[in-house]
């Protein structure tokens, strides 16, 4: 069987350093770095992923607050919230938990997160900045993707590697990462013809679909790392899976990452990390 590459313990791992960071910090300048994250609706699924951010906000001792409205907030209460939040000098993150209601402008609204405080990366500056390889804010699932693969020393240069899935969130900026580290990359996606014949080729496999145990072992390159993105819900046991079919592929990768306890918990300590690297902006300059 291929190595499973914890993704939690690596978290666990970067949380307990960025505590000391933080407390060395908060010496230094009077005060912690301050998330705000900003949940709209009940959806389960984000009502989850907001608890996830606020549980590693404590373990970090990053203060947090989450503001929460309900599903039928209008556009402009929501612009006058984050206007709040970009004004607030005590105030280093903003996040609005995506999706969003469709009544709502997600673009418009993201475009309105000052970007010095975008943990997430989806500013248009932000992304320019990422594709000009100039200093910004990269985005957290992306960023811990690439640290699960440095934990590894899993060499990317000139290696072939495959991104299953086009979206900003993902996709794009992964590929750009890995572009940036001397892969040669191939972005499929859900109009890609022969998609296996295409992963099949990838020395290295992300696929962030989010279709349930999409990926199966004759998909897989003997030896490929398997990276997994995906967070669904198993059609029979309603309980978490990836994209990737996790026991029918585990004994051809060489290294693979399971969900839950792969991506996802390195997205949320990448965005505490982003948070302190906006409050480190903030304080210093
Ligand atoms: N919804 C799913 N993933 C994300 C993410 O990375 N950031 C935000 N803001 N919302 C999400």
């Amino acid at each position: 069987m291929g190595k499973v590459i914890s993704g939690k313990e690596l978290s666990l791992k970067k949380r307990a350093y960025m505590k000391n960071e933080v407390i060395k910090l908060e010496n230094k300048y009077g005060r912690k770095p301050h998330l705000a994250v900003i949940l709209i609706g009940d959806d389960p699924g984000s009502v989850s992923y907001v608890k996830g951010k606020e549980k590693a906000c404590l373990e970090v001792g990053v203060k947090n607050t989450t503001i929460v409205r309900p599903k039928d907030i209008t556009q402009e209460e929501l612009l006058s919230i984050i206007h709040d939040l970009n004004c607030d000098p005590y105030v280093d993150g903003i996040l609005v938990q995506l999706p969003l209601p469709s009544h709502i402008n997600q673009t418009f609204i993201i475009n309105s997160i000052s970007p010095d405080k975008d943990v997430d990366g989806f500013h248009p500056q932000n992304v320019a900045s990422l594709y000009l390889k100039q200093p910004g804010i990269i985005p957290c699932t992306p960023k811990g993707i690439i640290e699960v693969l440095d934990s590894e020393n899993i060499d990317i240069e000139g290696k072939k590697a495959c991104v299953v899935g086009r979206s900003n969130i993902v996709g794009l900026p992964v590929s750009k990462l890995l572009l940036d580290k001397n892969a040669t990359v191939t972005i499929a996606h859900s109009r890609t013809k022969n998609l296996k014949e295409v992963t099949k080729n990838a020395d290295i496999l992300i696929i962030a679909v989010g279709k349930p145990l999409f990926i199966k072992e004759d998909m897989v390159k003997p030896g490929a790392v398997v990276i997994d993105v995906g967070v669904n819900r198993h059609p029979i046991t309603n309980k978490l899976c990836g994209d990737v079919d996790f026991d029918n592929i585990k004994d051809k990768a060489s290294f693979i990452t399971k969900v839950p306890g792969g991506i996802g918990p390195m997205t949320i300590s990448c965005l505490i990390e982003n948070t302190i690297e906006c409050f480190l902006k903030h304080v210093e300059d």
